[in-house]
């Protein structure tokens, strides 16, 4: 097995070797790569829906997402799709997976069907990283912060965001989630400080007035958007990629119209936050 950083903020690809053979010793080699790197890219996999699901359930139990279609005879598995004659994708802004919920899912573990034959990108951005280019005043200013998060503005009922989608989430009157987490989050696993607010489900910081807040995750978003901070994934039929949830961003670029894009994804439970 094969283990190179994809760039110096975020990601590392692994190659020679087959997730469904992963024998105890590579296992423990890619989790203390995944929470060093924060995402790992793996090419050439060839997985059923159940070898997909036998994967996840040794990094933890799974999450399952309450709002995507799942596969037909697998609700544990998320469609990721877009057909051609669709206009939103899913996923297209810079945003991590269930920061809205009290525990947020650890991580999610995304497997390539069809890939248009270009574009369709999946942006990452390193959180560590992010964190650690800020200058003293600023990790001052964010040390015991918190902001809070929420997801009816995307996936409710009435939200602007499901009418332009064309209702395509189900169970749009569960989405109540919210959730308070710290900004500077120290990582579960490794203990390293990450920036963790997203502009997909953050609403507002806690304990300051709102223009305050509006300000601080505007300044906060403009910095982790800088490009040192990213690594572009360009997919291939039977890559799999894996991001941590609390140490990522990720944006799946929109630039395929007319052409099918079409990934399942898992959810992986994760851990309290403090
Ligand atoms: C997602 O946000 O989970 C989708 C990412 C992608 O389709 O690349």
């Amino acid at each position: 097995m094969e283990i190179v950083k994809a760039s110096n903020a975020v990601g590392a690809m692994v190659d020679q070797v087959d997730l469904t053979a992963l024998d105890k010793g590579q296992f423990g080699q890619l989790r203390s790569a995944f929470f060093e790197h924060g995402a790992l890219f793996f090419r050439d996999q060839n997985l059923t829906p159940e070898d997909h699901i036998i994967f996840a359930e040794r990094w933890n139990d799974i999450d399952i997402n309450r709002f995507f279609t799942p596969v037909e005879g697998y609700p544990q598995i998320a469609k990721v799709l877009k057909e051609p004659d669709q206009q939103m994708n899913i996923g297209g802004g810079w945003h991590t997976d269930h920061s809205y919920d009290e525990i947020p899912a650890m991580g999610s573990i995304l497997y390539a069907l069809e890939i248009p034959p270009s574009g369709g990108d999946t942006l990452f951005a390193g959180m560590h990283a992010a964190y650690d280019a800020l200058d003293g005043d600023m990790k001052a200013r964010l040390e015991g912060l918190q902001a809070r998060h929420g997801n009816a503005h995307i996936f409710g009922k009435d939200s602007e965001y499901q009418k332009k989608f064309g209702g395509r989430f189900g169970n749009t009157e569960s989405a109540v989630q919210e959730a308070v987490h710290p900004i500077v989050l120290k990582h579960p696993e490794t203990g390293t400080k990450g920036l963790y607010v997203n502009p997909g489900f953050t609403l507002n910081i806690v304990g300051i007035d709102d223009n305050e807040s509006k300000e601080l995750l505007a300044q906060l978003y403009a910095h982790i958007m800088q490009p040192e901070f990213h690594f572009r994934l360009q997919w291939e039929e039977g890559m799999l990629a894996m991001w941590d949830n609390r140490s990522t961003w990720h944006y799946a670029l929109n630039d395929y119209h007319g052409h099918r894009r079409y990934l399942n994804r898992i959810t992986v439970a994760g851990v309290p936050l403090h």
